[in-house]
């Protein structure tokens, strides 16, 4: 190793940077002064023939010669690796003036959308939204609902039965009602609605369906609660859903499991009441089923019935639906058919 030697590799270096080094070059130049024969290479193996007193001498002239290849190496390693970033930044520019692809984003449930409006007026007025199984005992869907074997009125609600004939496919969720009411104990005031699908063995057509849902509302209270306040509540529904001047009403009917029973009416939103094809030229539009709840459930269900008193309602999410949009066929619920499902977005509420 000798100090010419290092001086003329210093020159050398001095003039490799030139503006047409490419990234294959460059790399060409490491492995050229650097790699395993490299040039610099070369010279540190030689520093084991360099005497002693020399060494330090040679240690820093080399460094600098190093140093001086690794510098200027990073310098142009980097501006080269910019301007491949900026050469593919320009070609790939978005072109903000194109079409975008439109994502799809889907639409909810027509019936989940009725739902969770009914949810929204009786959240606001403190009641709890509950659940109760699909499957279920007779006792729940009937027996503590003062039907006992053998009642007429359980025609009507023929179900399926999976196991004997105690246990079935819920046909109605006034079965939470006596669920919610056990669990209570007779002891606190209840407040509660309870969506979920109920099951009929009706034969399917446009307007009956072996599996539909309803809407149950249930309110016990020591208080003197009266026909009033039911009225109230499901006047306050009643506008949420159909508008502002819809109008309500009731008119006597008969349920076992309250008393007095009811049917509640809403004044028809297609023609304002004047008759039209939708209400059947009444001008009134049936919603539910409602009334008291009768003494013998309340007792059944473990509150007095001389200390609380309640009322309680139940309807149909597709009635409800099909009523407000037009919809003239119960099935088209259930088809998944995409032209249907895309019509209604959560826009449509506000
Ligand atoms: N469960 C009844 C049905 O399916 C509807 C109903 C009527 C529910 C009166 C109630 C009620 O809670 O009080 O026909």
């Amino acid at each position: 190793m000798n100090k010419e030697r290092i001086k003329e590799l210093t020159s050398e270096i001095e003039n490799l940077w030139t503006s047409e080094l490419d990234m294959q070059k460059l790399n060409d130049l490491r492995v050229m002064y650097l790699g395993k024969n490299g040039k610099i290479t070369e010279l540190s193996k030689g520093m084991k023939d360099v005497p002693n007193e020399e060494k330090k001498e040679y240690g820093v002239l080399l460094n600098e010669l190093r140093k001086l290849f690794e510098d200027n190496y990073n310098l142009y390693n980097n501006k080269l690796l910019e301007k491949e970033l900026n050469d593919k930044l320009s070609k790939e520019k978005i072109d903000v003036t194109l079409p975008s692809t439109k994502i799809n984003v889907g639409s909810p449930n027509i019936l989940e959308h009725i739902i969770e409006e009914v949810e929204e007026v009786f959240m606001s007025m403190g009641y709890d939204v509950v659940d109760g199984p699909e499957i279920e005992e007779d006792k729940y869907n009937f027996e503590l609902l003062n039907i006992p074997k053998g009642h007429p009125a359980r025609d009507a609600q023929d179900t399926f039965y999976i196991e004997g004939n105690e246990i079935l496919l819920r046909s109605q969720t006034s079965a939470v009602q006596a669920r919610v009411m056990l669990e209570h104990e007779g002891k606190e005031p209840i407040r509660m609605i309870c969506p979920g699908r109920t099951y009929r063995r009706d034969e399917d057509d446009a307007t009956h369906s072996h599996n539909f849902t309803q809407i149950e509302g249930l309110l016990v209270d020591k208080k003197d609660i009266s026909l009033s306040d039911l009225k109230g509540t499901f006047d306050a529904l009643a506008k949420k859903l159909f508008g502002e001047d819809c109008v309500t009403r009731f008119r006597p009917s008969y349920y076992q499991f309250t008393e007095p029973s009811v049917e509640t009416d809403v004044s028809c939103f297609a023609c304002k009441g004047k008759g039209c094809p939708l209400c059947k030229n009444t001008g009134w539009l049936t919603i539910s089923g409602a009334g008291m709840v009768h003494p013998n459930v309340l007792k059944m269900c473990g509150y007095d019935p001389n200390v609380w008193k309640g009322f309680a309602f139940g309807f149909g999410a597709e009635r409800c639906a099909m009523l407000k949009y037009g919809i003239n066929d119960i099935r088209t619920f259930y088809n998944a058919d995409l032209r249907v499902v895309g019509i209604f977005d959560r826009k449509e509420a506000k």
